[in-house]
């Protein structure tokens, strides 16, 4: 049963605090990395949105031992080498993360196992990882969709060069690798997320990294770690946007992550206009986290590409709708791929936008939006996509009328209170 939900705001003034819940890739690579591990690993911070719950339950079915308390994980793992064959099939929902890189994890372990998920995430390639998997001898049964059988053997380690920027590819052919014979590269072709990278380190393994290039000897053991996962930026954008927006808001973002090949959100609201200051900045070593404060101010268009799309490609959705709030055009482009998100992203933005009055065309790989539009209220569909619920929701801050989200309960994937903090913050009296 599909539910819908009803949004009305008149123009509100955010002001105060915002503690965004944890960042989903962190999440998911603590508990991987830690059931990979042997001994204990202790996760703070964790994200218990649907997405990463669905990683930790796949784990307990090949015998790791999870225990989880609200934001706190302990996990208590024999070692991959000491895995038991799982019984039934792994189900990773609607997580793309979830699938992709546990193709690269099983395929080097001693499992055989069938990976399926939802409607969505069936319909997602997964080519773009079974294929380098193969090049190292996995062994893995199906189409280039879900359900896929993966029958775990030794693989022999790859020099390969990603056709496409994405830290998932990317992370499933280094976990593969870290059980490899050999030592296995990957050359993308622009920086994506390196929390893998970082964690890998962390736990014990020694990875080498040079502008963007990546190796990895196999072979390496892992010991368990301590996991401190910061507050998840691709969320805090959302209401980052919105402070952005609404004339006299200013918001603190308390504890967000900021590894710079995610911080394009950042960028793109300076380049737009609006202040952002980043205080109190930690956790270098690590995953850098600090305080991030937003404050509105007149926004103009801007052209957005390139090497910027990896690090803000989740929050392509919410800066299209700035864009119809920001005086003058914004051009997206380099973004296609957005078509294979959750949802073909670029349709589902420009079409919703559209029904509220947005000045918004689609290109093949991005977006053209001109500014500023008074939105309308409307009727949305979040097409059972996370991020285009969140960003409907968001809409109805600056829209003339009520914002009706038709399946809004798939917001739980990434951000489970989100609708505590949209009216927590527009609660809140100048
Ligand atoms: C993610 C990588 C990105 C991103 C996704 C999370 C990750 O996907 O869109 O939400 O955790 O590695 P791609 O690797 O497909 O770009």
């Amino acid at each position: 049963m599909v539910g819908s939900r009803t949004v009305e705001f008149r123009k509100p003034v955010l002001k105060g605090e915002c503690k965004v819940l944890g960042d989903k890739s962190i999440s998911h690579r603590a508990i991987m990395l830690g059931s990979i591990a042997k001994g204990r690993t202790e996760v703070t911070g964790f994200l218990s949105g649907e997405d990463c719950l669905r990683t930790i339950e796949i784990f307990k079915q090949l015998g790791v031992y999870i225990k989880r308390e609200g934001e706190h994980v302990w996990i208590d793992s024999p070692g991959m080498k000491n895995w038991t064959a799982p019984a039934d099939t792994l189900y990773a929902g609607n997580s793309g993360t979830t699938a992709r890189l546990m193709l690269g994890i099983l395929a080097s372990s001693n499992v055989k196992s069938v990976l399926t998920g939802d409607a969505s995430l069936s319909k997602r390639p997964m080519k773009r990882v079974t294929g380098p998997l193969q090049k190292m001898g996995a062994l893995i049964h199906g189409d280039d969709f879900l359900p896929l059988t993966i029958t775990g053997s030794k693989l022999t380690a790859i020099d390969y060069e990603l056709p496409v920027a994405s830290a998932q590819v990317k992370s499933a052919i280094l976990f593969a690798g870290l059980n490899a014979e050999g030592m296995t590269t990957v050359k993308e072709i622009d920086v994506t997320r390196d929390h893998t990278e970082r964690m890998l380190a962390q736990f014990g393994a020694n990875v080498l990294r040079s502008d963007k290039t990546v190796s990895i000897e196999g072979g390496q053991t892992l010991q368990g770690s301590k996991v401190v996962v910061p507050g998840d930026i691709s969320s805090a954008a959302f209401f980052m946007v919105a402070a952005a927006m609404l004339e006299g808001s200013s918001v603190d973002f308390i504890n967000v992550g900021l590894n710079p090949t995610r911080t394009g959100i950042i960028d793109v609201l300076k380049a737009m206009g609006a202040k952002v200051v980043v205080t109190d900045r930690n956790g270098d070593d690590g995953e850098p986290f600090g305080n991030v404060n937003v404050t509105a101010d007149s926004l103009r268009g801007i052209e957005i590409g390139g090497e910027l799309i990896p690090k803000l490609i989740d929050e392509i959705p919410i800066i299209a709708l700035l864009s119809t709030q920001a005086k003058g055009k914004t051009v997206i482009k380099d973004a296609a791929e957005l078509r294979v998100k959750e949802t073909d992203r670029i349709t589902a933005v420009t079409e919703e936008l559209k029904k509220m009055g947005a000045d918004i065309e689609a290109t093949e790989d991005g977006m053209i939006i001109h500014g500023p539009t008074v939105l309308k209220g409307a009727s949305l569909s979040s097409y059972g996509d996370h991020r285009i619920g969140m960003m409907a929701a968001i809409a109805a801050y600056v829209a003339d009328g009520p914002v009706h989200i038709e399946d809004p309960d798939c917001i739980a994937i990434s951000y489970p209170n989100f609708f505590e903090h949209l009216y927590q913050l527009s609660a809140v009296e100048e």
